[in-house]
């Protein structure tokens, strides 16, 4: 981890508790993740007990503790993917994979995730990987999304 760029991040915000939020946003954008030494530091900087930025940490989905794969994939669970088979694509990754919902594959390649509607209903069931959009994706095209990002 870049403790140089934790510095950047907190002077941008002027180390002001009152942005804790939007510090550690930046801070799982330049890192995919919350690394436990950028959360010491936070909590240092900004004077806040270590326990409470956990927790903040923790709180929000959008915050991750664990590393993520180099394709973040991301399986919509909301209504309208559900209700079109999305998790059987979920399970089916997560065969593929060799993983369970929420963890990385140990090649750093892939990690894997449920979210609840991205907004394009659409498309359901719709399944991100890192920030493009499948749309009406089917057991059989999931396993092709894998061979897909692999190259
Ligand atoms: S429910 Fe999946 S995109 Fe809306």
């Amino acid at each position: 981890m870049n403790e140089q760029r934790v510095s950047e991040i907190l002077t941008k915000y002027q180390a002001d508790p009152g942005a804790v939020i939007a510090i550690l946003q930046d801070i799982q954008e330049e890192f995919s993740y919350l690394p436990k030494n950028a959360l010491m530091i936070v909590s240092r900087e900004l004077d806040i007990p270590l326990s409470r930025v956990l927790s903040l940490a923790t709180f929000y989905t959008a915050f991750s503790l664990k590393p993520k794969g180099k394709h973040p994939i991301h399986v919509c669970l909301g209504t309208a993917c559900h209700v079109r088979g999305a998790q059987l694509v979920l399970e089916k990754f997560e065969r593929e994979l060799g993983i369970k919902t929420g963890e990385t594959s140990p090649d750093m390649e892939y990690s894997l995730d449920a979210v609840r509607c991205v907004g394009c209903c659409g498309l359901a069931p719709v399944v991100m990987v890192g920030e493009d959009v499948h749309g009406k994706i089917t057991q059989t095209k999931a396993a092709g999304l894998i061979k897909k990002y692999k190259k």
